[in-house]
């Protein structure tokens, strides 16, 4: 980061005397104050609940241009990599900056391969599990026990046990998913088959059972593969701040990556796609495309507290490149299976051409978000829908490491330990 020749000069309307801030530039988007002598020089916090206005890091993985709608894993449009990169070679480049060539990417995946396995013991875990628990509670509370089966790998200050658990999460996500799947349909999950690719490998894992194999299309693989990258990293999102607050007080990456399993499976952040199925499900239940009018106005009304689920977002203020390239995926995996009259994709288009010709939404800048329609792929792809959050955490696993690792290596990072305006009842 670059210090700017311009300083914010912070002034009060009392005798307390103002004080000069720096400024810093990054390589592109806003600028930012340096506010950390704030308190020393004045004796007063700053007041962000939801950090609308707060840049808790210095990053340089990825950018997201809200306003214009555009997304940029280490300087790749994502469109780019969605069209030509695989989910491993996009985990490479978050990882370590650079895209793999040749030889880089065959160990990388030789690598993630060789740890696709868990340790049995996780299987007797599972089988503590009721079999309607929701694959987020088993998830949360395996990627969090696998700390206590990685021994050599739980301290987050060495970089080389940095390194491993990231492969080990990154290789084993998948296997903890079909895990939780195949236990909440009473089935034995599939060992990884080592021979398929990334995404193939877990097709196989969720959709073979021991008396029959399950061969993936390619189209399907590809599809779920660019999910997985379209859901990589995003920033400073919910999920990844609680992976780096988490990190930050010295815990282990497992112990991490589990707090940001749990905090994606809310509505607002990854367990929108679930909710936002269940939306497109309900009002076709209702009647589907004659009821939209009805359902909208019903968003609309601020007393309702019914939301559009799959649109919105704190950064975009424009349509959400990674919900461009799913509807694409979305139109071509339904044209595959040959059910492109899919009557929740022509409700979720009948309900994204209403609104994005509706005041309300023109006006609060909202846009359909990447969950608008990655419901849709996973159901034709026969995922269910407790386990769409799941997925989103699979893929998402790379980026809190990314994140995480970043977070580890940057000379300015401290525990994060946010203040407050103390409203309460004073000593009695
Ligand atoms: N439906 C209806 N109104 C909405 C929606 C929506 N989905 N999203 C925002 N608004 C309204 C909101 O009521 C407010 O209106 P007003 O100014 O009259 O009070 C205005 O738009 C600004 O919204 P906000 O709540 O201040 O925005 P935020 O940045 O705090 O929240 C959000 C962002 C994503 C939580 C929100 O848009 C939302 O709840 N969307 C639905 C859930 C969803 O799809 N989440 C997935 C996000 S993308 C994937 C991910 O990051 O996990």
């Amino acid at each position: 980061m670059k210090s700017s020749e311009k300083r914010a000069v912070l002034t009060f309307s009392d005798a307390t005397p103002g004080i000069t801030l720096p400024i810093y530039q990054g390589s592109v988007g806003p600028e930012v104050i340096d506010i950390r002598s704030l308190y020393g020089k004045t004796g007063m916090f700053t007041y962000d609940p939801g950090f609308l206005s707060t840049a808790s890091c210095q990053s340089a993985i990825t950018y997201i241009d809200g306003d214009r709608g555009k997304l940029l894993y280490r300087g790749y449009p994502i469109e780019q990599l969605a069209a030509q990169c695989d989910y491993l070679e996009a985990c490479y480049l978050l990882l370590y900056g650079e895209l793999p060539d040749r030889d880089q990417k065959q160990e990388f995946v030789g690598l993630i391969a060789n740890h696709t396995m868990v340790n049995e013991q996780m299987h007797l875990m599972l089988r503590g599990f009721r079999r309607d628990a929701h694959p987020m509670a088993v998830l949360t509370s395996m990627a969090g026990a696998l700390a206590a089966f990685y021994h050599d790998s739980t301290d987050i200050n060495n970089p080389k046990h940095r390194e491993i658990a990231a492969i080990r999460l990154i290789a084993k996500m998948p296997t903890l998913v079909a895990m939780a799947y195949k236990h909440s349909v009473s089935q034995s999950c599939p060992y990884p088959n080592n021979a398929l690719s990334y995404s193939g490998n877990f097709m196989r894992m969720m959709f073979a059972t021991p008396c029959e194999d399950y061969e993936p299309s390619d189209v399907l693989v590809r599809a779920l593969d660019r999910i997985f990258i379209l859901h990589a990293d995003h920033e400073q999102n919910t999920s990844t701040s609680t992976v780096r607050l988490c990190g930050s007080s010295g815990t282990n990456p497992f112990a991490a990556i589990g707090a940001g399993i749990a905090c994606l499976w809310g509505p607002a952040h990854g367990g929108a796609n679930e909710a936002c199925l269940g939306m497109l499900q309900d009002i076709h239940a209702a009647g589907g495309v004659a009821r939209i009018g009805e359902f909208v106005a019903r968003v609309k009304d601020e007393n309702s507290g019914v939301k559009l689920m799959g649109f919105g977002h704190r950064v975009y203020k424009n349509y959400d490149p990674r919900a461009r390239l799913m509807r694409e995926t979305c139109h071509e995996v339904l044209g595959h299976l040959g059910v492109d009259r899919d009557p929740l994709l022509q409700l979720a288009m009948a309900l994204e051409k209403v609104t994005l010709e509706d005041e309300y939404f023109v006006s609060r800048k909202l846009y359909p978000n990447v969950d608008f329609y990655s419901g849709i792929v996973l159901r034709a792809i026969g995922i269910p829908v407790s386990l769409f959050t799941a997925i989103f955490a699979l893929s998402r696993t790379v980026g809190w490491i990314a994140q995480l690792n970043e977070m580890m290596a940057d000379p300015d990072y401290r525990i994060g330990r946010p203040r407050q305006l103390f409203t309460g009842t004073v000593l009695r």
